[in-house]
């Protein structure tokens, strides 16, 4: 038997406190967290520009930008100023871009068909962005919604939101985009199947190499808000969206989701919101491993904003603890309005 370098007792040096009780100091863990070195050298997790998804909503005109009012510091680009902004990502090192479009309500019907025309604002700001910064990476959503004038992600019946019919519709939605110059096609709708029509249809008409990323456990959440008046559908939206999208109780269920979006040929998968679904994002990577991206959304955008501007949280270290969080829960990504305010953080920090 091997002998103790030391005996046992010079191991643990018990303490006693004033109120008698024993404290055991073996193990000091301030130790690690003395100085910045220390911290930095047993560091879990970081977060890189490399990590960032930055979503931009464009407008019709030219050389305008437009401010949107539950997301400060947010704007609405003209094509022309997301050709900028896009280079702006490339210069900062952001990976990718996230299009929404906001339609003008006149050209929005019952069926959305204006996702079906090969001119629509996402289609021309894909093909301008591509062509001016063609290293950056494309993502544009599938969905109804900025196109529909009752503002659902699908087309309706009665009260319903038609699964299949819908389906249909996105498929091409997703190939007027990939004609477009879109890299990854994100479908945002929660209809079932979509995903695996949407690869049929994509390698059907040879863009095998466009990925997947499914919005593949999506909460029908509050959190949405500020987006809706991104857009514009806050004021036509009828209803909910709790036939689709899925109910914040649900975790399993959210593990059946992904499965059947990787199944479908889902390349990766996001979970949405962010922050209050940590946990979901944690157990996608842990049963999957798959890429894993978050969706730090709009109305968690505008809480850190709000607060911030009313000087009750410091409003950068806030943006940066909700990302590491994400970093921590497993994702590796996330798509946030921070982005490029990140981005310039972590710059000057190194
Ligand atoms: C719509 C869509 C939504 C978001 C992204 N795509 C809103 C919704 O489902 O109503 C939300 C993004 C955000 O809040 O930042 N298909």
């Amino acid at each position: 038997m091997a002998t103790p370098l030391r005996p046992k007792a010079e191991l643990t040096p018990v303490v006693e406190t004033k109120a008698g009780e024993a404290l055991d100091l073996t193990h000091r863990m301030r130790r690690n967290r003395k100085a910045e070195w220390t911290r930095k050298l047993v560091r879990e997790n970081v977060l890189t520009t490399g990590d960032l998804i930055w979503p931009i909503f464009i407008i019709e005109g030219t050389n305008k930008r437009e401010p949107i009012s539950s997301m400060p510091l947010v704007e609405r680009l003209s094509v022309d100023e997301a050709v900028r902004a896009a280079g702006e990502a490339v210069e900062l090192g952001i990976p990718a871009i996230a299009l929404f479009p906001h339609t003008d309500p006149a050209m929005r019907d019952p069926r959305g068909s204006e996702a079906l025309n090969p001119q629509n604002l996402v289609c021309r700001a894909c093909a301008a962005i591509k062509k001016e910064i063609p290293d950056l990476g494309l993502i544009t959503d599938i969905a109804l919604d900025p196109y529909t004038s009752h503002g659902h992600d699908g087309v309706m019946r009665g009260e319903d939101i038609l699964n299949d019919e819908t389906v249909e519709i996105l498929v091409q939605q997703a190939l007027n985009q990939a004609r477009a110059g879109s890299d990854i096609i994100a479908p945002s709708d929660m209809m079932d199947g979509r995903v695996g029509a949407i690869r049929a249809g994509l390698d059907a008409e040879g863009f095998e190499m466009v990925q997947i990323m499914a919005y593949a456990a999506k909460y029908a959440s509050a959190f949405y808000g500020p987006f809706r008046d991104a857009i514009g559908t806050s004021a036509t939206l009828i209803g909910d969206k709790r036939t689709y999208q899925m109910d914040p109780a649900n975790s399993d269920e959210a593990l059946r989701e992904v499965a059947a979006d990787i199944e479908e040929g889902a390349d990766m998968v996001m979970v949405k919101p962010g922050l209050p679904y940590l946990d979901i994002i944690r157990r996608v990577k842990d049963n999957f491993s798959i890429p894993t991206f978050a969706y730090q959304v709009s109305g968690e955008y505008a809480m850190i904003m709000a607060a911030a501007l009313n000087g009750w949280i410091d409003g950068d270290r806030a943006m940066m603890e909700s990302l590491i969080a994400f970093k921590r829960a497993g994702a590796d990504g996330v798509l946030t309005y921070f982005a490029p305010r990140v981005a310039r953080k972590l710059r000057e920090r190194r």
